[in-house]
């Protein structure tokens, strides 16, 4: 295997000393990249771009074409699980993803197959490795998926959802339909994380993009049990060294410390909390992942370079902080706007490296 030769990001959540700050965004290849929407109109459409492996890593590759990024991720999407499990995925233009399927009670859960990521899911994994050998070691690759709340959200509601009424009311009428359907989700993430660390993937990264929205009993029932599940059932600890796991949870900042418990290496943090806060509450339990406004990508770049100094200053010295946005980089930034960013990130951030 080819020896990775940037290690800051991985340095970084093993808390080890680096250089500078490593960088990567969330959503770095994605359509604010003229190239990218080149590639997704050859592919058709976008589920056809993430089962062509040849034309995901193409458009992996892409932003790191463009920036100093220290980490490449996986160009996939978290619906792939449930798309596997035949709920019948689809993008809508302007509407986001849908399913023409979706889970309305127990007899619709327990009918749910466990993927076989080796079979329904091979192109993911084929993804994994084209991209790994092509990036020849330049940076480590993070494979990722959804937390079980985040994909149940999406089955029982059939697709983004304001409310998320369908899926609470379940939650409160009947908990043990969730609770299954949640289980189920635990174990088909278990074996498909587990298959891309087997393909190459050197991080890993679960999006719970939605569980900001329960109520704290909630929280730890739906979701973060389930994520600590996950945790629990990865195998991490590889002949190459630890494979570390990122929780994000989007609207998340009010349980760290719950969050630092599950055996997580890093908590991804959104813009809403305090990275300096973040890190006096999980102290050096885990490595923490964020934070910026993804909004601040509009301002111009003297302003973006404002607010990359502000949190690198709150977080501090020493190592621990990857930075990112705290949500995905939006469809209309500029790319220049992304490359200001990066920048700042590069030249701000050596000064809180430096050994006393
Ligand atoms: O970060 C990366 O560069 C890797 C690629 C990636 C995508 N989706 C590509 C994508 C990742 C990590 C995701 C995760 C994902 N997908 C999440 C969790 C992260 C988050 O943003 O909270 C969620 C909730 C989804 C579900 C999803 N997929 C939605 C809501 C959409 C529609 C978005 C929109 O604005 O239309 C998608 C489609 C999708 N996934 C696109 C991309 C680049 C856009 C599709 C297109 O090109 O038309």
């Amino acid at each position: 295997m080819t020896e990775l030769k940037n290690t800051r990001y991985l340095d970084t959540l093993a808390k080890r000393p680096v250089d500078r700050t490593p960088i990567w965004m969330m959503r770095q290849a994605g359509r604010y990249l003229p190239e990218y929407r080149e590639v997704r109109a050859q592919a058709g459409d976008f589920m056809s771009l993430c089962k062509n492996a040849e034309l995901a890593c193409e458009v992996t590759l892409q932003p790191l074409r463009r920036y100093p990024l220290d980490a490449a991720i996986l160009f996939s999407d978290i619906l792939t699980i449930p798309d596997a499990m035949g709920m019948g995925l689809y993008f809508e233009a302007g509407e986001g993803p849908k399913f023409s399927h979706t889970l309305q009670n127990m007899h619709d859960i327990a009918a749910l197959p466990i993927p076989d990521p080796e079979k329904s899911l091979k192109y993911v994994m084929n993804a994994v490795s084209t991209i790994r050998r092509e990036l020849k070691g330049t940076v480590p690759l993070i494979g990722f998926s959804g937390s079980p709340w985040t994909l149940a959200t999406y089955m029982v509601e059939g697709g983004s959802s304001k409310t998320f009424s369908k899926i609470k009311r379940m939650g409160f009428e009947s908990p043990e339909a969730l609770h299954l359907l949640l289980d189920k989700l635990a174990d088909s993430v278990i074996e498909y994380l587990n298959a891309q660390i087997d393909a190459g993937a050197q991080s890993l990264m679960i999006f719970d993009t939605w569980g900001g929205v329960l109520s704290p009993r909630h929280y730890r029932a739906f979701s973060l049990d389930y994520m600590a599940k996950i945790v629990a059932g990865l195998n991490l600890e590889q002949a190459s060294g630890r494979v570390p796991v990122t929780l994000f949870t989007k609207g998340g900042g009010q349980w760290l410390e719950l969050i630092a418990e599950t055996g997580c290496d890093a908590i991804g943090v959104d813009w809403t909390t305090d990275i300096g806060e973040a890190r006096r509450r999980v102290g050096d339990k885990v490595a923490l992942q964020g934070n910026m406004d993804p909004n601040t990508l509009y301002a111009p770049a003297h302003v973006i370079r404002e607010e990359v100094q502000l949190i690198l200053d709150s977080y501090g010295s020493g190592p621990g902080h990857v930075f990112n946005l705290g949500h995905g980089i939006t469809p209309d930034v500029k790319p220049e706007n992304a490359e200001a960013f990066i920048k700042a990130v590069t030249e701000l951030s050596p000064i809180y490296h430096q050994s006393i």
